[in-house]
């Protein structure tokens, strides 16, 4: 009995110390999160992951631009005055960054971009500018390796037999890292895996599902069955290419075509299990969206970032997080 009121004694002294009332009453972090465009699927899902990480740790306020640089301008410029504690900013444009940057640097506040990297020089303006992302070098190497791969280990792979892969490609929005890199670093690696490609076609399809869905339908009007491989910069662009092949048969058993995505989101997941993608690059937006609130939390309080609180490697206050390939074989494991 003694012991049982000793033990409950020294709870509440504990609780009651100075130093755990402090804690206790120390508002969390306010935190606002500026997203380009809520209709992205990608982005989406990286805003509601962020939402259920920042519980207990910071007051997330989260707000869309609707794809209008001007409208996140102006977000951005209320949300300082306002005083906010630190921005977790996804430009619309990301050399409109340089602008963001200038204004949060006149408040230094700390603002942490994501996945629209702003360019080096306009980050270096602020000590408290930082990027978290993934690189777009590695991920396009990733699926240019892989669709290399298929090419030369599976059987009728190369339809035709001419020795040439057929190479469809869908890109995202023009002028965003992700698009130009993921290209130009899948076409690389497709050329030093010693595959040689026919071009197709380089098409624009802006992130987005229905865009990849037509302009599939309206290439493989052009093409037919020449197509021997698609390679898209996004899981809903790859996605709508597979609505636009299943239309053409393809998937039923009777014809194949190997589709590459990029992101790993949910539905490309169930694709890739059942048999309609072939491969997606795991854009990593757990682990994205972990750094980039750490980063928040850190600066906010004013704490320097060091090797001890900040576990993820950085270079020139910018964070890749790294990535790997998921593959329908993966799947089965
Ligand atoms: C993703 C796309 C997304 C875009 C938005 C890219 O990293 O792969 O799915 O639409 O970011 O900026």
């Amino acid at each position: 009995m003694k012991n049982r009121v000793f033990r409950w004694g020294c709870l509440l002294m504990l609780l009651l110390s100075p130093l755990s009332i402090a804690r206790a009453q120390q508002p969390l972090p306010r935190i606002a999160v500026c997203i380009y465009n809520m209709a992205d699927t990608f982005m989406s899902g990286f805003s509601n992951g962020l939402e259920r990480m920042a519980q207990g740790l910071a007051t997330l306020t989260v707000m869309d631009s609707q794809n209008n640089q001007n409208t996140q301008n102006a977000q951005v410029d209320e949300l300082l005055a306002e005083g906010i504690d630190a921005l977790i900013v996804n430009p619309v444009d990301r050399t409109a960054a340089v602008y963001l940057i200038r204004m949060a640097m006149q408040k230094q506040t700390p603002i942490v971009f994501i996945n629209r990297e702003p360019l080096l020089e306009d980050l270096r303006l602020f000590n408290k500018a930082y990027y978290v992302g993934i690189d777009p070098k590695q991920q396009g190497s990733l699926s240019g390796e892989k669709a290399a791969w298929y090419f030369q280990n599976v059987p009728g792979a190369d339809r035709n037999g001419d020795g040439v892969m057929q190479l469809v490609l869908f890109k995202g929005e023009p002028g965003h890292q992700d698009t130009e890199l993921r290209t130009q670093y899948a076409l690389l690696a497709l050329k030093q895996c010693n595959v040689q490609v026919e071009l197709l076609s380089e098409d624009v399809a802006l992130w987005d599902r229905t865009l990849g869905q037509e302009h599939m339908a309206a290439l493989l009007n052009q093409y037919g069955d020449q197509i021997e491989c698609v390679i898209s910069n996004n899981d809903d662009m790859a996605l709508g290419a597979i609505d636009a092949l299943k239309a053409a048969d393809y998937f039923s058993g009777r014809k194949f075509m190997p589709v590459f995505g990029n992101d790993a989101t949910g539905l490309a997941m169930e694709a890739l299990e059942q048999g309609s993608l072939y491969a997606t690059v795991y854009n990593n937006a757990e682990a994205q969206g972990a750094a980039a609130l750490r980063l928040a939390v850190l600066l906010s309080k004013g704490e320097e970032v060091t090797e001890e609180n900040f576990s993820y490697s950085m270079q020139d206050r910018v964070v890749y997080i790294n990535s790997v390939i998921f593959t329908a074989d993966d799947m089965k494991h």
